[in-house]
């Protein structure tokens, strides 16, 4: 359905839990958070699906923290791909449980997968992501690539931490043929003791290597993408504050604890979990859903640095 600036809205990213099997410096505190919310049942996370679907979702992302954590996910691709409407099931990973899940992934009907990677370094991999292995990420995209399942890339490149990782992250997106997205750091929670290399400066340094970057027509998500004259690949970018992409936004979100937010950066949501807890009819929550829907918000301000110093969470509460 469309909201009030008449987006069309089909596009549901479901978290499926806020825990992690890796701390990224910028996206997690050091320490685990005790989650107090009550996290949806499997049963109550598909009812809540099919009735958000309901209102004219065609494609949905699983997300997390790590959506792999997730007890059999396989089963829940499997229903939610079975819901009418649905064309798309795709899938945002870390990939370090990505080996030993590519053939059920596989099986259920994963349309897609995005990894997070943002670098190549074996050592600063283990830096930034607080212990991580990288040689199990690799291991994933190498089976995932024998079973044809479509992959991209996202790497958030921080000032001082990864810059030098650029070059050899495109020679391996290249190498590869996997097209690479440059995702630029959005100032919340832990995210803002960092600083986001821009679109500008990517740029600067891709074209000195490659060459000429040429903007195609791609209408897919928040991402804007170029040919590059010396890669094989696409070269994407997503950039919240360099180059806001709200006006084109079609994403709905639904967190693991049940929370409908009709946008990444806004504070609140309408606890759906509680709804269904007080045995409020379906009717009267598809009402609720479609009224969030309308009245999602325009933009985002987090270029405004009050509001987002009032930011407190994090992407993997969220849902990336
Ligand atoms: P596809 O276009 O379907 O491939 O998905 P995507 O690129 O939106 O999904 P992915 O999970 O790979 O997200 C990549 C990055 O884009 C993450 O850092 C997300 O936080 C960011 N992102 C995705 N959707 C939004 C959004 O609605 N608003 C903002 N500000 N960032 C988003
Ligand atoms: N800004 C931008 N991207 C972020 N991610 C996590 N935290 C942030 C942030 N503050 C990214 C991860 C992953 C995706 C799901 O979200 O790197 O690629
Ligand atoms: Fe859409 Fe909100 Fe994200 Fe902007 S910040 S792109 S409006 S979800």
């Amino acid at each position: 359905m469309q909201d009030c600036f008449k987006r069309n809205i089909d596009y549901l990213r479901v978290s499926l839990t806020s825990n992690c099997n890796l701390r990224c410096q910028y996206c997690m505190p050091e320490q685990k958070i005790k989650q107090t919310e009550e996290m949806l049942s499997q049963k109550d996370l598909i009812h809540l699906v099919e009735l958000i679907s309901s209102t004219g979702i065609k494609k949905i992302r699983l997300t997390g923290g790590e959506p792999l954590l997730y007890p059999n996910i396989e089963d829940l691709i499997i229903r939610f791909k079975a819901i009418q409407g649905i064309e798309k099931i795709v899938l945002t990973t870390n990939g370090i449980l990505l080996s030993n899940k590519v053939d059920v992934l596989k099986k259920a009907g994963i349309s897609g997968i995005n990894l997070s990677l943002d670098c190549i370094d074996k050592d600063l991999f283990r830096e930034i992501t607080r212990g991580g292995d990288i040689d199990k990420v690799l291991l994933g995209i190498k089976l995932a690539q024998k079973e044809n399942i479509s992959l991209k890339i996202n790497s958030v490149i921080m000032q001082g931490i990864n810059e030098k990782e650029i070059i050899p992250l495109i020679e391996f997106a290249n190498d590869n043929k996997i097209d690479l997205r440059f995702i630029e750091l959005m100032p919340m929670n832990v995210a803002k003791n960092f600083k986001a290399v821009k679109e500008d400066d990517l740029k600067a340094i891709i074209s000195k290597k490659y060459g000429a970057l040429k903007q195609i027509d791609v209408f897919e998500g928040p991402a804007h993408y170029y040919q590059v004259e010396n890669l094989s690949i696409k070269i994407g970018f997503i950039s919240a504050l360099s180059h806001k992409f709200c006006a084109n936004c079609n994403r709905l979100r639904l967190t693991s604890t049940g929370i409908l937010k009709p946008c990444l950066h806004y504070n609140s949501g309408v606890n759906l979990n509680d709804l269904l807890k007080k045995n409020v009819t379906d009717e009267e929550i598809l009402a609720i859903i479609k009224d969030t829907i309308y009245h999602k918000p325009k933009n985002h301000h987090l270029e405004n640095e009050a509001f987002s110093q009032k930011e407190d969470k994090s992407m993997s509460l969220i849902g990336g």
